[in-house]
């Protein structure tokens, strides 16, 4: 089960990696002193952030150092020693990667495992996405609600902060791009000549077998002016940008020189999509207005609006069909404007056109428009698939999966989980792209990789074809669905139940949103997490939200 990877074991070396430093050292000192001194101290920061030479691994150290050194070290690298470990790379940071990471035997993946754990990831936590839309609102913190992957992690592998942009299964390689902070990515952006500039950016990260489990992007549709004009709700970042210009339009709201029809303007708010992350981020949005705007700035009020606009006839179509219908209710008795049966089809600058279903078109005026119509696939997940046998592959969606999670056509050195990964034959038995649905393919990893040695053998399994066979007695990934949740605003919420009795399918209303807030400080990524969700809802309760824009 040894790797054939040659150039890892030839480049290994401790003294190879020493005897690289001096050589490039120099250099980079030169170009840091051109630099100004602040400049230089953030981007020296960053660079021991992202340092190679921190680095243990006797696989990427050494390829990143070949890259950064001048010239050849001074002292020859010693033979390598035979690689006995399996070298396990997990790309990303989110539910599937996570759960996989906590749930793993660290006996299996410690000093003395078979295994050897590396996880790249340009964000080095993992966000607990269903309350993005509550730190939109300003309910709980955005430190509540994500959780450093370091911690996460314990001593069970290493971490590179770092995208991966390419992957080439016939190498078993990663490329991926280093994450500077964002001073010195500003400043080279810029054309500043900060020291990172003469080197460069790109490493590799070599594996036997890798998770992928990068999630997906926003779905756009190839719509023009959604990308220009409209507000994302996918990541952290998305959230903070979010709520930061909510809190600037209520201010250049107020402002005296504002005329009635402009103040309506600016302060009309219209979420495109009515899957659970545009009813979400509508709810949290009333929930602001009629709560903390109503109090803090009351003036204002009567000129601010909410709009959800669906191309289909009801929200929540996921949902069961009562949900459906009591969502629709309650957003109409909250006063949010509901445009149904209306497809967007381009943005402007504040207007959105639609189109009815009898084919008539209509203008949408926003002052700020969020874009929520679920998702595509990832970039890197798109690439990886066009180097797969296109008779295997083939899904618009993501990466077609065997029972196991294998990826079809990558002879087994492949796995891919949560919205990468599409599973079933059709669209129909396809599992939906939920944090459920990672979380519980994670731990199934986990458990495959815990309770069984995967690795890399030199020849393919003349059977199968594999270079990492499946184990014997290995069973599939089965999904056992929990529920659906979505919080509605008002204190109100829905629950979609996992029993199949006509009398318990549904829970509703006051219930369903205390149901809601409870499940979600209970599902929460770790203790501390659940203690900060736990203490934003009692200073929410107690104190109102904070309506400033920091
Ligand atoms: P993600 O959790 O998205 O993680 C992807 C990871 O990959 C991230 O860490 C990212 O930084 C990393 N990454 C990205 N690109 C690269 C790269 N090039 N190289 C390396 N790493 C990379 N689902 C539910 O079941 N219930 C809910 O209530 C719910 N609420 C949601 C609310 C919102 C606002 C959103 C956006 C989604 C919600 N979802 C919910 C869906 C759920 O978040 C996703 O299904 C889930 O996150 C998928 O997990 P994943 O591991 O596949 O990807
Ligand atoms: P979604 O795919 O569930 O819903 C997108 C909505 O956008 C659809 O109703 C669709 O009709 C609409 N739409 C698409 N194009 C449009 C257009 N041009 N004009 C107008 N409307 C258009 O997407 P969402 O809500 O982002 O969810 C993504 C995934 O994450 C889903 O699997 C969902 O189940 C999961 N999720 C679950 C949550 C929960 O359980 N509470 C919360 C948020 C997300």
């Amino acid at each position: 089960m040894q790797s054939a990877v040659a150039p890892r074991t030839q480049l290994a070396g401790a003294q190879g990696r020493r005897a690289a430093l001096p050589a490039s050292v120099p250099r980079r000192s030169a170009r840091a002193a051109a630099a100004t001194p602040t400049a230089r101290k953030l981007c020296l920061a960053a660079r021991a952030h992202a340092s190679p030479f921190r680095d243990n691994s006797p696989a990427t150290a050494t390829t990143m150092d070949s890259r950064l050194a001048d010239s050849p070290p001074a002292t020859p690298a010693p033979p390598a020693e035979p690689r006995t470990k399996s070298r396990v790379v997990v790309l990303g940071s989110g539910w599937g990667a996570v759960a996989f990471i906590k749930n793993v035997d660290p006996r299996m993946f410690g000093e003395d495992g078979p295994y050897e754990l590396v996880l790249v990831s340009p964000r080095n936590y993992m966000l607990y996405t269903p309350l993005l839309p509550s730190a939109v609102g300003g309910v709980v913190s955005e430190n509540s609600i994500v959780e450093s992957i370091r911690s996460l992690m314990h001593d069970k592998g290493r971490y590179y902060e770092a995208r991966a942009t390419g992957i080439d299964p016939a190498s078993r390689t990663l490329t991926c791009v280093k994450q500077f902070c964002e001073v010195c990515a500003a400043r080279m952006d810029n054309g500043a000549d900060v020291v990172h500039t003469d080197v460069d950016h790109t490493f590799t990260v070599p594996y036997d077998v890798l998770l992928c489990s990068v999630g997906a992007v926003s779905a756009t549709f190839g719509i023009p002016g959604v990308y220009e004009h409209c507000w994302f709700l996918k990541s952290m970042e998305d959230a903070q940008k979010l709520r930061k210009h909510i809190g600037k339009a209520l201010e250049q709201a107020a402002l005296p020189d504002v005329t009635p029809e402009q103040r309506k303007k600016m302060l009309s708010f219209v979420v495109v999509g009515g899957g659970p992350t545009g009813v979400e981020l509508a709810a949290e949005l009333h929930d602001l207005m009629t709560e903390d705007v109503a109090r803090e700035m009351p003036h204002i009020l009567d000129d601010v609006s909410i709009t959800l606009v669906d191309g289909l006839d009801s929200l929540l179509n996921s949902f069961h069909a009562e949900i459906q219908t009591y969502a629709g209710e309650v957003f109409n008795r909250s006063g949010i404007n509901l445009r149904l049966g209306c497809k967007v089809t381009a943005v402007h600058v504040g207007k959105i056109e639609v189109q009815r279903k009898d084919g008539s078109a209509d203008v949408v005026p926003f002052g700020t428009c969020v874009w929520a119509t679920g998702i595509a696939m990832h970039p890197l997940v798109a690439a990886l698939q066009a180097q797969l046998p296109a008779e295997v592959q083939g899904s618009r969606r993501g990466l077609l999966v065997d029972p196991n999670l294998r990826v079809m056509g990558s002879q087994g050195t492949i796995f891919c989980l949560g919205d990468a990964a599409v599973t079933g034959a059709t669209t129909k038995t396809a599992l939906p792209p939920t944090a459920q649905v990672a979380r519980q393919q994670g731990e199934y990893l986990a458990a495959l990789f815990s309770h069984h040695r995967l690795g890399l053998q030199e020849q393919p399994e003349p059977a199968t074809g594999d270079l990492v066979p499946l184990p014997a007695g290995a069973k599939p990934f089965q999904y056992l669905h929990l529920g659906s949740l979505a919080y509605l605003g008002n204190q109100k919420g829905v629950m979609d139940l996992p029993f199949k009795t006509p009398f318990l399918k549904t829970l509703r209303g006051y219930l369903g949103g205390q149901t809601w807030r409870t499940l979600e400080t209970f599902m929460q990524i770790s203790p501390r997490t659940r203690w900060m969700v736990f203490m934003d809802w009692v200073r929410a309760a107690m104190f109102g939200r904070n309506v400033s824009d920091i």
